[in-house]
């Protein structure tokens, strides 16, 4: 097991390119299955949720091959429609092997992703978005198994624009029989990265970006070289890290429109942020200001995975700020780990009133999701004293060597094994002893 071990408190400075999109890249690799023959994918970051997606082409008869960014999949071989359980558990973005699959041979056989970290998670989208093309599901002892001799084109409405059963629905009806509109769709930066990506292989599809996407079925794809887009929400870590540090960073490979409500809510914080083109500078030299209230809703409302990490730049900011999660259910757990560092939040059922504070302390805190770790280290970063993450096996699945990243902006953080004896400094500071609304703020030591 390892971790991260930071010394906080040293602004962040200098230039750094956004690698690409995991959450684009995913479903991608899943899509690649539909067209026969070697697909070439450009700007894949090297992540551990990316290698078990290989893994998984792998087992059902791919080749891929991930070196310098770019992944060569050879669908050729592929000669099973059995994602095996042990790699299906591993990732939730194993379902999106469903709808590809299942246009391609006819027939899938996965198991449920079940819950996770942040909620529930269901997947009763994807599974009525793929019924209604024509697919017959069974399910049993947590096994799904998917058939249809043929897809057909049809009218299909999301009660929730879910991101996962949008791509998912995208990718079946793009080989179905006819016309598919899909409304309610997800309008997030990867839907449209997904129809980019089918379109290359010869599908036709439009309307992604907006709620009603149009997919007229084709019968052959055609394998292709495509670019991933910049991680949207690794970019929005940076800002906040950079604000959160009051440092000078400048962010190369940008896509501005992809991140406009956190640059909006940056912005009504006090922090400087400057576009041109595809490069972003964000500078902050005073205390953030408090914003009143921030609501996670689907693109292009403020997203729910930048959310733990908005948390910890309003947990230094001049007074009270409420942010609203609405998104999933279970998405603060980092609210007590940030409470050890000394942050002043309340939680009443899914909104979080967070009291500023003039320093977070450093401590050792747990990673208990993904995002929820990010902010962990950010928060790490903007402390007082030396923060130790643990569990960062989460953190690994969507962040590229997290700390060489920040380590390359002068950040001192450090990855060791959970085993070498490190000890926090502690620092009797009163703030950190005395936090009257959650009363869980402890230090280390
Ligand atoms: C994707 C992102 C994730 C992000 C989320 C919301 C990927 C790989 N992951 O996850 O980082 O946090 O979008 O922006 O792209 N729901 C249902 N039934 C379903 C599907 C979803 O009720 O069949 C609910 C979920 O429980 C959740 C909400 O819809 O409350 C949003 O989920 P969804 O948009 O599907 O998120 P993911 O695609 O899982």
């Amino acid at each position: 097991m390892e971790k991260l071990v930071i010394e906080g408190g040293k602004p962040l400075k200098g230039t750094i390119r956004i690698q690409g999109a995991k959450n684009a890249a995913l479903p991608i690799l899943a899509a690649s299955v539909l067209a026969e023959g070697t697909t070439i994918l450009e700007n894949v970051p090297d992540l551990l949720d990316i290698r078990v997606m290989l893994d998984i082409l792998r087992a059902i008869g791919c080749k891929a091959e991930h070196k310098n960014e770019t992944v060569h999949i050879d669908t050729t071989g592929l000669n099973s429609f059995h994602i095996p359980a042990d790699l299906m558990t591993q990732m939730r973005s194993s379902i999106f092997l469903m709808g590809p699959l299942v246009a391609r041979l006819g027939s899938v056989r996965v198991y449920q992703p079940g819950g996770c970290a942040i909620g529930e998670r269901k997947i009763n989208l994807h599974l009525d978005g793929l019924r209604a093309l024509g697919a017959e599901i069974e399910e049993s002892c947590g096994m799904i198994h998917c058939r249809a001799e043929k897809l057909t084109g049809t009218d299909i409405y999301l009660d929730f624009p879910s991101v996962g059963a949008t791509e998912n629905i995208m990718m079946a009806a793009a080989a179905a029989d006819g016309m598919t509109i899909i409304h309610n769709a997800a309008r997030e930066p990867e839907i449209q990265d997904l129809q980019n990506f089918l379109c290359a292989m010869g599908a036709r599809i439009y309307g992604a970006g907006t709620g009603t996407i149009t997919i007229e079925g084709i019968t052959r794809f055609t394998p292709c070289t495509y670019r991933i887009i910049p991680d949207r929400i690794v970019t929005g870590t940076l800002m906040v890290a950079a604000a959160a540090t009051r440092g000078n960073v400048t962010l190369e490979r940008v896509i501005p429109s992809h991140v406009t409500s956190l640059i909006h809510v940056l912005r009504r914080s006090g922090v400087q942020i400057t576009v041109s083109g595809d490069i972003m500078n964000v500078q902050c030299h005073t205390r953030p200001k408090r914003v009143e209230r921030v609501i996670t809703s689907p693109f292009p409302a403020f997203p729910t995975d930048l959310q733990s990490l908005l948390m910890v730049l309003l947990s230094l900011a001049d007074g009270l700020s409420i942010i609203k999660e609405t998104v999933f259910e279970g998405r603060f757990k980092h609210v007590d780990e940030l409470s050890r560092m000394g942050a002043d939040i309340l939680i009443d059922l899914n909104t979080a009133f967070i009291r500023g504070v003039p320093r977070l302390y450093g401590a050792t805190v747990e990673a208990t999701d993904l995002r929820a770790g990010a902010a962990l280290v950010v928060a790490g970063l903007a402390a007082h004293g030396t923060t130790v993450v643990e569990q960062i096996q989460h953190i690994d699945r969507g962040y590229d060597r997290l700390e060489q990243l920040l380590g390359s902006l002068g950040a001192v953080i450090t990855r060791t094994s959970l085993d070498s004896a490190v000890r926090p400094e502690t620092e009797p500071e009163p703030e950190r002893a005395s936090n009257p609304r959650t009363g869980t703020a402890r230090a280390n030591g």
